[in-house]
């Protein structure tokens, strides 16, 4: 099985976060570090309490984002990929200068140093010309930068569809290709 390691920060996008937990029970390990700020925007966004939620699911390992003890700050931990979503402007910043502040960017460094497949799947409009720069230099660096902006061409007709068309392709990109075909748990 897959060990994905799902970064979650306080970006705004939490039902992206939300979808990828309910969609890849059983299909892969995930290890969640959840940053200070993203419990906020849960809460802003969704009026859910992300700690509980990520409580609910048994695919789930939860790091405290201090907690540089987790095995997840050391370089010999495996994974198979490194997922930032939703991706905040501070967060990319952090990870493009190897800024290991937080578990969550940690785990950034040692996906670039260890050569892992990441993706950050970033959100924020309109972009300034640092985030801009950041993006093209993570992005030579070798990860994906993903923007959390849907297609329109599926003839989406509510927003679980658009959430869907993002989480589809950012699974997959990742080498997990589910079908979202699950009911929606609201
Ligand atoms: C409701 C809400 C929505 C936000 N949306 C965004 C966003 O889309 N993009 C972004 O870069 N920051 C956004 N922010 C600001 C970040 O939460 C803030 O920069 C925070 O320091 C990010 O820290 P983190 O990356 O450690 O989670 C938002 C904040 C709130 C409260």
């Amino acid at each position: 099985m897959k060990k994905i390691i799902l970064g979650i920060t306080g970006a705004s996008g939490a039902i992206y976060a939300k979808r990828i937990l309910e969609v890849t029970a059983g299909h892969c390990e995930l290890d969640v570090i959840a940053s200070q700020s993203s419990n906020l925007v849960f809460q802003e966004e969704l009026d859910i309490d992300l700690d509980d939620l990520l409580k609910s699911y048994k695919h789930v390992k939860v790091h405290d984002y201090k907690n540089f003890l987790s095995p997840l700050a050391s370089g010999s931990n495996d994974f198979d990929a490194y997922l930032v979503a939703p991706c905040s402007m501070k967060t990319m910043g952090q990870i493009r200068f190897g800024i290991g502040e937080t578990l969550l960017t940690r785990v950034g460094d040692i996906a670039f140093k260890e050569r892992r497949k990441m993706l950050l799947l970033v959100r924020e409009a309109p972009f300034s010309t640092v985030h801009l720069e950041n993006m093209l230099r993570i992005s030579e660096m070798g990860a994906i930068i993903f923007p959390a902006s849907p297609g329109f061409y599926h003839n989406p007709q509510d927003i679980n569809s658009l959430v869907d068309f993002i989480v589809g392709r950012v699974l997959k990109t990742i080498g997990l290709d589910i079908k979202l075909t699950k009911s929606w748990k609201t």
